[in-house]
């Protein structure tokens, strides 16, 4: 056993943001050719959250952050690192995590972003524990924030009905309080990363002036990526279960990536947990990303669907390709 793996890391703080703009699917019937039906029985989704003008992912972490940081009982100026979770940053440079940290007076904290797109909170977890497990007086706040409705190219049905922004946050730390993780494990492959895309970097070396092309929004092979995505959310899932000596009938709620409801019950059906054991909230906000885990936690627990001394299994999958899974006793 690691070492990280005996500190007692918890969470301690959950928060979650969507903006209040709400872009509904027959808001979308009017600009892009699509139905409510087509996007209801394919993916589940109904509607979807989108950032105002001038707001921008770095706000909607730092409301999600306000939020953990009350249901922590923690002031910002405890907090010694910010990890942020983010594939849409405001800039390249600086990072969304320094940020997040000025927008909440905190000064002096590692700050920085890492990617693993939808598998960021999951990720998350897992570097914000081994923070911990160095330096056991750490308090982490991870955020995980998406301004996806930023690049999605509206003329493209086969990806702009699908995302949607919003931001969760928790705060990590070693001191006893909150929900235990139990454990985490993640996991890549790089092969496969061409399957889902978002440009905006510097591989297409844009001059002033140059219109942007395709390659800058979101562009997915969705067919693959949901083979992907079932498969090795599963896979993984099982994997975390196996190695602490649990069942699926040991977890009372599978928190999975909300991408689309057919992929859930295929992750659910392969797990053999029954239907009413799977969180499931993406009606409510489309893929989220990086956020998409954390929200669904906020919201299980504002619901009462997610009690304290229940344990909960998370799992995501996301481009990288990346995946990830989760126990977390609450
Ligand atoms: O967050 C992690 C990454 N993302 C995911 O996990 C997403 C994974 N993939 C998926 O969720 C699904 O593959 C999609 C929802 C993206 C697509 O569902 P699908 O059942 O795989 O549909 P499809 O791509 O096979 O398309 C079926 C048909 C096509 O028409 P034809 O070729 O059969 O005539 C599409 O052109 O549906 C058409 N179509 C649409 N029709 C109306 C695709 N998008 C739309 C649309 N509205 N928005």
């Amino acid at each position: 056993m690691t070492a990280s793996r005996d500190i007692a890391c918890r969470v301690r703080g959950f928060g979650a943001y969507t903006p209040v703009d709400v872009l509904t699917n027959f808001d979308l019937e009017k600009f892009v050719e699509t139905t409510d039906e087509w996007i209801t029985t394919r993916t589940g989704i109904r509607q979807r959250h989108r950032l105002a003008e001038g707001q921008n992912a770095s706000d909607a972490a730092a409301e999600a952050a306000r939020l953990a940081l009350a249901d922590a009982g923690m002031e910002p100026g405890e907090i010694t690192h910010v990890i942020n979770a983010t594939c849409t940053p405001d800039y390249l440079c600086p990072n969304t995590a320094c940020l997040v940290e000025a927008k909440l007076g905190i000064v002096g904290a590692m700050a920085f972003d890492f990617n693993a797109a939808c598998s960021g909170y999951v990720y998350g977890l897992s570097m914000a524990r081994a923070i911990v497990a160095a330096q056991p007086e750490a308090r982490v706040l991870l955020t995980a924030t998406e301004a996806l409705t930023r690049r999605l190219n509206w003329a493209d049905r086969t990806t702009c009905v699908l995302f949607g922004d919003g931001a969760g946050a928790s705060v990590i730390t070693a001191d006893g309080q909150g929900a235990l993780l139990e454990d985490v494990l993640c996991a890549s492959d790089g092969n496969l990363g061409g399957l889902l895309t978002i440009g905006g970097g510097t591989h297409t070396p844009y001059a002033k002036g140059d219109p942007v092309g395709d390659d800058f929004f979101v562009q997915m092979n969705g067919r693959d990526v949901f083979k992907h995505a079932v498969r090795n959310m599963a896979a993984i899932s099982q994997d975390v279960l196996a190695r602490n000596g649990l069942t699926i009938d040991d977890v009372a709620l599978l928190i999975p990536h909300q991408a689309n409801l057919r992929i859930i019950e295929a992750v659910g059906d392969r797990l053999g947990i029954p239907a009413d054991r799977v969180f499931v909230n993406l009606h409510e906000v489309g893929n989220t990303s990086a956020a998409s885990v954390p929200l669904a936690i906020a919201d299980a627990r504002a619901k009462g669907v997610l009690r304290p001394g229940m344990r909960a299994l998370l799992a995501t999958f996301g481009g990288g390709f990346t995946w990830g899974a989760a126990l977390l006793h609450f």
